[in-house]
């Protein structure tokens, strides 16, 4: 009897290119302060945001994520037709049918490759790259663009002081492919579901809403569909996170063979400042070392945040095409995901003549 054809691919993987979208109009914390009983200063404070940007006009889920995909293709060199798969990593496209790979793919030309969905909280991006490197390590597909997602304006409650001054909306997309030399190590991920109601939804749509029930609300203005919105227990969240992540950054380091010296650069979840600046101290990363800071003026973008923030660095020259970064994502679920990568060519470039 024959026996069932397998495949492999490309054992060296590496973020090819990198392309980002950031909303038209820039929200200030005085602004959010409208509504929400709180101070910029408290908010600076508490978290390093000054800004975020908030989806406007013609602006939404799917067009941010097309543009931020278009954008990475073009950035990597690779002909668009040669992209094998599509993961969206996103936590408020807003039907969970259809999901929204699909939709993105048909939307930049790419009608009929595999493409599909990973929740994951903010950790989604992590929890995406590792799947993107290891689909081209098996040679399930060559190319894969991998697309952060969120409109986190749209599920947020304004008068909410937990989360209302957190959140903010934005794409970004890397393309994935084979790499002379290897540029994504192994994944650490993991996750935590005995306290995944620290980060959650004010309402559980199939538990709240039996049939009849269902019925009673189908006027939109009394739908609690239509009021869903993020929860948040804060100072839970940042305990879980002092106590995981460490040793999550700890597993990474170790998994990627490389020691704290050789990290260039941290690219952290940006979901509060004062988070990434305790992790990168007990990390032992020098002062100079460039860490993002996107959140100041992005604010917490969810699975969208650490392209975002890549794509930022390699903008304004904070970071450079080649660097060697350490990745971490966090959140809901509760869950995490890291690794360690060579980072992108900056935007516009297809090669790493910017490492000058
Ligand atoms: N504005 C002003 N005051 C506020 C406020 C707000 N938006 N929210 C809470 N407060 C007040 C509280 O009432 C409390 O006052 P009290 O000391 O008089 O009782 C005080 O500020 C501290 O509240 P607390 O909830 O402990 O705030 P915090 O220092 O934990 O900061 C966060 C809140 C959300 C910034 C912080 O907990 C955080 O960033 N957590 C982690 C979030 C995260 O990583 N999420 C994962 C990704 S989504």
């Amino acid at each position: 009897m024959a026996g069932i054809a397998a495949k492999t691919g490309h054992q060296n993987v590496a973020m090819l290119g990198i392309g980002a979208y950031r909303p038209r109009r820039l929200v200030s914390n005085d602004e959010i302060c409208d509504v929400l009983d709180s101070s910029d200063e408290w908010i600076y404070e508490r978290s390093g945001i000054r800004n975020r940007r908030w989806i406007s006009g013609d602006e939404n889920a799917r067009t941010m994520a097309a543009e931020a995909a278009r954008r990475a293709i073009a950035n990597s060199g690779i002909p668009p037709e040669k992209i094998g798969a599509l993961i969206l990593a996103t936590n408020s496209w807003k039907t969970k049918i259809p999901h929204g790979g699909p939709i993105v793919a048909y939307d930049i030309g790419l009608n009929g490759i595999p493409a599909y969905d990973v929740a994951a909280g903010c950790g989604g991006f992590g929890y995406g790259l590792g799947i993107a490197a290891d689909t081209v390590r098996a040679g399930s597909a060559e190319y894969v663009l991998l697309v952060g997602v969120e409109t986190m304006s749209v599920v947020m409650e304004p008068t909410d002081r937990s989360t209302a001054f957190i959140f903010g909306d934005g794409a970004g997309a890397v393309v994935v492919g084979p790499s002379e030399e290897n540029g994504i190590s192994p994944t650490v991920w993991g996750s935590d579901g005995e306290n995944a109601e620290a980060i959650g939804q004010n309402l559980d749509i199939p538990e709240y809403m039996d049939r009849a029930e269902r019925m009673q609300h189908l006027d939109p203005e009394t739908d609690p569909v239509g009021r869903m919105y993020v929860t948040m227990e804060g100072s839970k969240v940042f305990r879980w996170a002092a106590i995981t992540l460490p040793k999550a950054l700890s597993s990474v380091l170790e998994t990627s063979g490389l020691a704290a010296d050789d990290i260039e650069v941290f690219v952290p979840h940006q979901a509060n400042a004062r988070i990434n600046e305790l992790m990168k101290k007990n990390l032992g990363l020098a002062d100079e070392i460039p860490m993002a800071n996107d959140i100041e003026n992005t604010g917490n973008t969810s699975a969208a945040s650490i392209p975002l923030a890549m794509e930022e660095m390699l903008a304004t020259g904070k970071a450079k095409g080649g660097q060697t970064a350490l990745l971490l994502g966090f959140g809901a679920g509760l869950s995490y995901a890291g690794a360690v990568v060579t980072l992108p060519p900056a935007p516009g470039r297809t090669s790493f003549d910017d490492l000058g």
